[in-house]
Order: C-alpha cells, then sequence, then structure tokens
C-alpha cells in the first residue's frame, strides 16, 4: 500500500506522510493470512540461515499482539508447522519492543543453561486493528514478521552481549487496542463499536519514545562495556524516521551506520527489529565481528534494548 493508495482513502498526501514519517509505502495481508502464516515463513528462513532443524530448537518465544486466536498461542501453530516436537512454544505480549523482550528471554534461558537453541520471532499483522478513516494511524502500520534462531555461543567474544527491557504501565491510554479483551464489550457479546481498532495519541507517543529509546540504547551499551563509536551498526525499531534520527543524534552516531527500513514496511511493530536485522544481515552490511545496537519502544509503554557481536 503506498501512501497514493492512501490519498484515496483520506485527506492526507504522499509530501505529509513522507516528511512527518519517512514512510512511503508499506505491506498489507493477503486475505486469509494469519500471523502464524507469516511466523513459519520467517522462521524457516532463519533456520536454514542458522544451519538449525526443527527437531533441534528448544524453545519458540514468539512477540505479538495480533496473535490468530484469543488462544492458543500462535507460536502452537507454528510449533506445529515446523514439527519443532521437541520445543516448548508460546507468546509474549510487549507491543513494538516484543522482539527484544522475546530475545531478552532467550538470551537469559541459554545463559541459565535451560536451552541450546531458541526461536526468537516477531511478528505483527497490524492492518487488521487500524482505522482506516483515522489519517493520523492509518498511514503508519504495516504487516511483517522476522525471526532469529538463538544459539550457545561458540566463542566468548561474540553473541548477545547485553539485552535490557523496561515497562510504564502509568501510560497505556495513549495507544492500545481493547480488542476481544476482556475490558471491552466483546466479552459480554455486545457490538465491539470499534474496540477492535486501534487507538493512539500521536503527539504523545512521539514524545516518550524520542525520550525513551535514546535513553534506552544508552543503558544497554553501558550494560555491554561498550562505548558508542564501538557501535557498528543502530537497529532501531521503525516507527518514524524523526524518532530514528533523534535516537541516533543522541548517539552521537551517523545516519550511515542506522539501517532504516520505515519507507519499504512503515511500523510493523515487534516485526521491524528482527527484519532489518535480517536485511542488514543477508545484504552484507553487518558482517561478521561487527557490533549491532538494537533498541525499540511502544505502547504501554515498554521499551528494551540488545547489544550484539554478530
Ligand atoms: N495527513 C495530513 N495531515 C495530518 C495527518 C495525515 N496523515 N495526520 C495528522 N495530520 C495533521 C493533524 O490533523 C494536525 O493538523 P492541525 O495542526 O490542523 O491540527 C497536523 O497534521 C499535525 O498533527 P500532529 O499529530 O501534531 O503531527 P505529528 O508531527 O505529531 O505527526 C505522527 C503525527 C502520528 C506521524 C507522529 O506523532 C508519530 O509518528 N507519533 C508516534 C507514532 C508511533 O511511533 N507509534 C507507535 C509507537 S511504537
Amino acid at each position: 500500500m503506498t501512501n497514493q493508495d492512501l490519498e484515496k482513502l483520506v485527506d492526507t498526501s504522499d509530501e505529509w506522510i513522507t516528511t512527518r514519517t519517512g514512510i512511503k509505502e508499506r505491506r498489507i495481508i493477503k486475505r486469509g493470512e494469519k500471523t502464524s502464516d507469516y511466523c513459519i515463513r520467517a522462521a524457516r528462513q532463519a533456520m536454514e540461515a542458522a544451519g538449525v532443524v526443527a527437531e533441534e530448537l528448544d524453545y519458540i518465544i514468539l512477540a505479538t499482539i495480533s496473535g490468530d486466536m484469543r488462544f492458543p498461542a500462535t507460536a502452537i501453530f507454528v510449533q506445529a508447522a515446523l514439527g519443532a516436537v521437541n520445543a516448548a512454544a508460546w507468546d509474549i505480549s510487549a507491543t513494538c519492543s516484543g522482539f527484544l523482550f522475546a530475545l531478552h528471554e532467550a538470551e537469559a534461558l541459554i545463559a541459565l543453561g535451560r536451552a541450546k537453541r531458541i526461536l526468537a520471532i516477531g511478528s505483527e499483522l497490524l492492518t487488521p486493528m487500524t482505522d482506516y478513516t483515522d489519517r493520523g494511524t492509518c498511514i503508519l502500520f504495516g504487516d511483517g514478521a522476522g525471526a532469529v534462531v538463538v544459539t550457545e555461543a561458540e566463542d566468548e567474544e561474540r553473541g548477545v552481549l547485553s539485552t535490557y527491557i523496561g515497562t510504564s504501565g502509568d501510560q497505556a491510554d495513549l495507544l492500545y487496542c481493547i480488542g476481544s479483551g476482556t475490558a471491552g464489550s466483546f466479552s459480554s457479546g455486545l457490538a465491539t463499536n470499534g474496540e477492535h481498532l486501534l487507538r493512539m495519541n500521536g503527539n504523545e507517543v512521539f514524545k516518550n519514545a524520542v525520550r525513551t529509546m535514546g535513553k534506552a540504547a544508552v543503558t544497554t551499551l553501558k550494560r555491554a562495556g561498550l562505548n558508542t563509536d564501538e557501535v557498528d551498526w543502530l537497529v532501531p525499531h521503525q516507527a518514524n524516521i524523526r524518532i530514528i534520527e533523534a535516537t541516533a543524534s543522541r548517539l552521537h552516531l551517523p545516519m550511515e551506520k542506522v539501517i532504516v527500513t520505515i519507507h519499504k514496511y512503515g511500523n510493523t511493530s515487534s516485526a521491524s527489529v528482527p527484519t532489518a536485522l535480517d536485511e542488514a544481515r543477508r545484504d552484507g552490511r553487518i558482517r561478521d565481528g561487527q557490533v549491532v545496537l538494537c533498541v525499540a519502544f511502544g505502547g504501554g509503554f515498554t521499551w528494551g534494548g540488545a547489544a550484539i557481536r554478530f
């Protein structure tokens, strides 16, 4: 869906969307596609790249706020489709920071010796919960999935150097979707009155995102014992190019060191960091031995960071 397509739906323009967000187009699901379908495709590509087969997986951790069903967890469908018979699979809900929460959990389980190989996925089909009459939100979101395989490090110098997650539950009213949750009318069988749609105070979210992404990046680096000048690539959550630029500027990193995909995919929530990582790894920008700093921010609010030496 391009900005020109959106011009036909709401009172907006390619120029406004491009200058205010950096987005030119986003990917939209085909009718009948489910979040698990996206996850399965991403998972297969990640396992192939890692040289890991499904039976070797100990856990599958899927970050999503847009799962196939209320229950069971979408990760269950991924497990079945992959044939990951030795894995336990579950979902986590941490909005746009979800993938970094999954990575945090995966890294901790491996460090504890509870697992050797974990599939961590971030996937979101946000367009079904997007209000295409609200120009303040409908221009932003796209659908996607990204996956990584986290394994025991063969070399002490490489791997996940630090992770950091945080939440501030007192600002949940700034970005939410009631959906079929018990806070809404769905559970009493009443009409949903638009409760299935995402609601956001864009301006307030923007200010909080700028402040928090920068702080999360600094904390993640500190935990890894790294300085900014040791970072080869910043892989930020792709919500708005202005938020990305502000985060890079806070770290004194030039934009040449920042992986940007927002122009092509829009905001894909928990899928944005793993898809950007994957793209930059496959096209040869992220090379072995380089340090990558990932950082994200999302509704709740939630935030997270990870420093990784590839
Ligand atoms: N096209 C044209 N005009 C639009 C518009 C659109 N799609 N959306 C809003 N506007 C208008 C507003 O109505 C307002 O008009 P007014 O001044 O006449 O009242 C004006 O543009 C400015 O609106 P504002 O909301 O202040 O714009 P903004 O610069 O904050 O940009 C967002 C809006 C949504 C792009 C921006 O706030 C944002 O990116 N927020 C964070 C979103 C986010 O990251 N969410 C997920 C968290 S991970």
